[in-house]
C-alpha cells in the first residue's frame, strides 16, 4: 500500500504576489494541444518540487479548483479554468538501481515522454519502444496507463511518487496500489484530482524482449525475421506508423483517440459481427471483447466530415482535430453527434478519452 516518506513544512501564504512564479490571467491556448483558446485565473510553472507545498496552500486557502497540467495532449478546455493550473515542468533522470535483469529509471514528471523514450533507447534500457511518439509528460502516463502497440505503461511500472493535494505530503504508490486498467487507473477514480504526480520509476529490461503481435506493428516488420529484429526497429517500426495515421498536434491540433474502444459483451459482439462482418475486435475475457471505435466511426461514414473550424480526421476516425482552433465546445459537440450516431447504428455507447475541464 502507499506509504508516507516525507513532510513537506508547511508554509502560510495569504497573498498571490508572495508566491515566486504565480502568474494571473495566463492564455492556455500555446499548452493544450488542441489548441482550444481558454485562460487560467492563476497559473504556475513547477520547476521544483520545493514549490509544490506553497502553492497547494494557495489553492486551499482561496479554495480554488486545481489543473494539474503536463503537456496538454490529454485535455479538453470547455472554456476558462477558474482556479490553478499548475504546470509540471520538473526534469530530471535518476538511474536508481540495476540487478542481472532490470534497470530502475527515476524520471521526473515534467520530462517529455517520447524523448525519455528515445534516451532509454540509446543507453540500452529496453521495453518502452511499443511506445514511441506518444506526445505527453512523464507524470502524466500513469493517470490513464498509457499503451499503444501491445504495451501499456503497467508493463514497465515500478512505483511513482505523488504529493498529496490536501497534505502536501509526498507518498509512494507501487503497482498494485495505481489499479491500472485499460485507459485507467486509481488516478482516473477515487485518486482523481488528489495527487500531483512528481516522478515515475520505470523497470526497463537489460535484454530486449520483443512484442510485435499487434496487427499494423507485425505487418510492417514482417519482411524481417523476428531473430533479426531489435528494440530499435520496433521503435522506429512503431514512429513510422503513428506518423502514417496520428496528426501532428504542431500541425493539425488534436487531443489522439477522443474515444475508448468501448467493451461489449459477447452476446452483443456476436449479434453485431453478423451485421457487419469486417468488425475489429480484441479479446479481453471470457465474456467481453472490445471493439476498434475508429472501426465503427470510419464505417458509419465520420471519416473527414468537416464541421467548419473541426473535423473527423482523414487517416484516423478515432482522431477529432481542430484546425480552426475553435473553443472546446465546438469539438464536444462534434464528438456528441459521433456518439449519437454510433448509439443508433450500432447501439454502443462510446466514453470520451480526454479529460473534459473544467
Ligand atoms: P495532460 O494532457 O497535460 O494531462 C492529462 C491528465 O493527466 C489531466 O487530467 C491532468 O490533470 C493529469 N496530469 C498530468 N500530469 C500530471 C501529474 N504530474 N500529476 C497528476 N496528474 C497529472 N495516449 C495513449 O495512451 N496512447 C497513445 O497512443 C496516444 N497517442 C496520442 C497521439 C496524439 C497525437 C495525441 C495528441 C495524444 C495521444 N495520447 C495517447 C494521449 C496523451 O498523449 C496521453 O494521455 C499522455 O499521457 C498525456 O500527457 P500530457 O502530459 O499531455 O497530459
Ligand atoms: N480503423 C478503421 N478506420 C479508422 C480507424 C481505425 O478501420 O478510421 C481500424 C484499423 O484498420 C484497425 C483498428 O481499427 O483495424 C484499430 O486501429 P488502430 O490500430 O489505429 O488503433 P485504435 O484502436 O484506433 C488504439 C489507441 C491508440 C493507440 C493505438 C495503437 C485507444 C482509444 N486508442 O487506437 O491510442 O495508439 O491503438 O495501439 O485505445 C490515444 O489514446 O490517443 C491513442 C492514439
Amino acid at each position: 500500500m502507499r506509504r508516507a516518506v516525507a513532510r513537506h513544512s508547511p508554509t502560510t501564504v495569504n497573498r498571490a504576489r508572495h508566491i515566486v512564479n504565480l502568474q494571473t490571467d495566463v492564455d492556455l491556448q500555446p499548452y493544450n494541444t488542441l489548441a482550444v483558446p481558454a485562460r487560467a485565473e492563476y497559473y504556475a510553472e513547477v520547476t521544483e518540487r520545493g514549490q509544490l507545498p506553497e502553492l497547494l496552500q494557495f489553492a486551499r486557502e482561496k479554495a480554488l479548483p486545481l489543473l494539474v497540467l503536463g503537456g496538454g495532449s490529454n485535455v479538453i478546455l470547455k472554456g476558462d479554468f477558474p482556479g490553478l493550473v499548475l504546470h509540471i515542468r520538473l526534469t530530471g533522470k535518476t538511474l536508481v538501481d540495476e540487478d542481472r535483469d532490470y534497470y530502475r529509471l527515476k524520471v521526473a514528471a515534467g520530462e517529455n515522454w517520447h524523448a525519455l523514450v528515445q534516451y532509454t533507447l540509446e543507453q540500452g534500457y529496453w521495453g518502452l519502444e511499443n511506445l514511441s511518439l506518444i506526445p505527453g509528460s512523464v507524470g502524466a502516463a500513469p493517470i490513464q496507463n498509457i499503451g499503444a502497440y501491445g504495451v501499456e505503461l503497467k508493463d514497465v511500472f515500478e512505483r511513482l511518487e505523488a504529493v498529496d493535494v490536501a497534505t502536501g505530503e509526498l507518498i509512494e504508490f507501487n503497482k498494485d496500489d495505481c489499479a491500472f486498467g485499460y485507459r485507467d487507473s486509481l488516478f482516473k477514480r477515487e485518486g482523481r484530482d488528489r495527487y500531483v504526480i512528481v516522478s515515475v520509476t520505470l523497470r526497463l529490461l537489460r535484454q530486449p524482449h520483443l512484442k510485435v503481435t499487434y496487427p499494423s506493428l507485425r505487418e510492417a516488420l514482417a519482411s524481417v525475421p523476428l531473430e533479426a529484429l531489435t528494440p530499435r526497429d520496433v521503435g522506429r517500426a512503431v514512429c513510422a506508423i503513428r506518423q502514417s495515421k496520428l496528426p501532428d498536434p504542431m500541425a493539425i491540433p488534436n487531443v489522439g483517440s477522443f474515444f475508448k474502444n468501448p467493451l461489449v459483451g459477447l452476446d452483443q459482439f456476436m449479434e453485431l459481427q453478423m451485421h457487419h462482418p469486417g468488425l475489429v475486435s480484441y479479446p479481453v475475457d471470457a465474456r467481453h471483447v472490445k471493439l476498434a471505435a475508429g472501426w465503427l466511426i470510419d464505417r458509419a461514414g465520420w471519416k473527414g466530415v468537416q464541421r467548419g473550424p473541426v473535423a473527423v480526421h482523414s487517416e484516423q476516425a478515432l482522431v477529432l482535430t481542430n484546425p480552426g482552433r475553435a473553443p472546446g465546445a465546438k469539438v464536444l459537440a462534434l464528438a456528441e453527434e459521433i456518439r449519437h450516431s454510433i448509439a443508433a447504428e450500432y447501439n454502443v455507447d462510446l466514453e470520451a478519452e480526454p479529460r473534459v475541464y473544467p
